[in-house]
């Protein structure tokens, strides 16, 4: 007797499947968890049936997992060869891990993304910046969470910071270097992708920083709002469900091109309304309020995705039961 088949998720993070048991759980839904951390994969053995959610996120290392995607890597290796219904593919991580791929990605389906010079070894990170005439950001090419991203308005700035004890390169040695958009107002939308398919956007108030996770326990306290100036008012994020723009079509071509079936793909406006995308995210989380307040649920969305996913597989392995039902 074979096990049923189930969902598995794929992760490295607790805190952020919490909504999603939540919503396994509300539609009955049977699943089991796979804690990427450290562990064994025999490419001898067959993997049990079932549809496979892949959430390994790019700044596993930071929760001490430095080499989550390595293991996650090999073990969508694993599924895909013995031909699981994987949801987020070995090709998902590997855009979830390098903002380089990302970009040269993004790029082939006419998509824009910012000027972006990689810089591999601490000391290239000046020259490259000496590229770029106005001002520029760092970034980590592995990052998620806004790591390495700082602003600069010239190349000594930068220097001061890579030759100080602040300075932190990215986890794969490959920093980026990329021209600063400058929006009128401080503001980037995120478009949630779920099943292949426009969920949402979500626009993000970035007047308090970079670090941008949605996630309800990555979000910055009232504590860190600026003593003095009139605390936002408006929530920092808020969920636009009927966004309609050209650039939907073309994300959701590039996401079916690239293994991904669950993401929020960020961009940003400039001043003369032209838009360039910068993140990729396959391993994407969601705000409660902005959700509650819009009552639109990313988790619940994937849980019903993946349970439809099941449902097919289970009747194309007992066609009896497709007749049945
Ligand atoms: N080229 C850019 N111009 C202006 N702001 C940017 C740019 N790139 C990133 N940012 C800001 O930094 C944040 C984090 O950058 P991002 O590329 O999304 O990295 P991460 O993968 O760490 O989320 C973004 O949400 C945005 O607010
Ligand atoms: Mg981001």
């Amino acid at each position: 007797m074979h096990p049923t088949p189930k969902i598995y998720v794929l992760h490295e993070n607790d805190a952020w499947v919490e909504p999603l048991r939540a919503a396994f759980a509300g539609l009955g839904l049977p699943y089991a968890e796979w804690f990427l951390d450290q562990g064994v994969v025999d490419f001898s053995s067959a993997p049990p049936e079932g549809v496979f959610y892949n959430r390994m996120s790019a700044s596993s290392h930071t929760r001490g997992h430095r080499y989550g995607p390595e293991y996650a890597a090999a073990v969508l290796a694993w599924l895909e060869t013995h031909g699981r219904r994987v949801v987020n593919d070995g090709r998902a991580l590997q855009l979830e891990i390098s903002k380089i791929a990302q970009y040269a990605a993004l790029a082939k389906h006419n998509i824009r993304v910012p000027r972006t010079v990689a810089a591999i070894g601490r000391r290239m990170i000046v020259d490259a910046a000496r590229k770029f005439t106005g001002s520029f950001i760092t970034k980590h090419n592995r990052a998620g969470k806004g790591l390495g991203v700082h602003l600069f308005h010239d190349v000594g700035a930068l220097k001061h910071y890579v030759e100080s004890d602040e300075f932190r390169d990215s986890i794969d040695g490959v920093t980026l270097i990329q021209e600063y958009i400058r929006a009128p107002e401080l503001v980037i939308t995120r478009v949630e992708f779920v099943g292949g398919k426009f969920l949402y956007a979500v626009r993000v108030d970035t007047t308090l920083g970079f670090e941008l996770c949605p996630a309800d326990v990555c979000e910055i306290g009232d504590a860190f709002c600026p003593a003095g100036e009139a605390a936002p008012t408006t929530p920092r994020f808020h969920i636009v469900k009927h966004f309609e723009h050209p650039i939907i079509e073309r994300y959701r071509r590039f996401i079916a091109d690239n293994g991904i079936g669950i993401a929020g793909i960020e961009f940003i406006m400039d001043r003369a309304g032209e838009l360039y995308t910068f993140d990729v995210n396959t391993n994407t989380n969601y705000n409660s309020a902005a959700e509650a307040e819009a009552r639109v649920y990313g988790m619940r969305a994937i849980a019903a995705y993946l349970g439809d996913e099941l449902k097919k597989l289970s009747r194309a392995q007992s066609p009896e039961l497709a007749i049945a039902g």
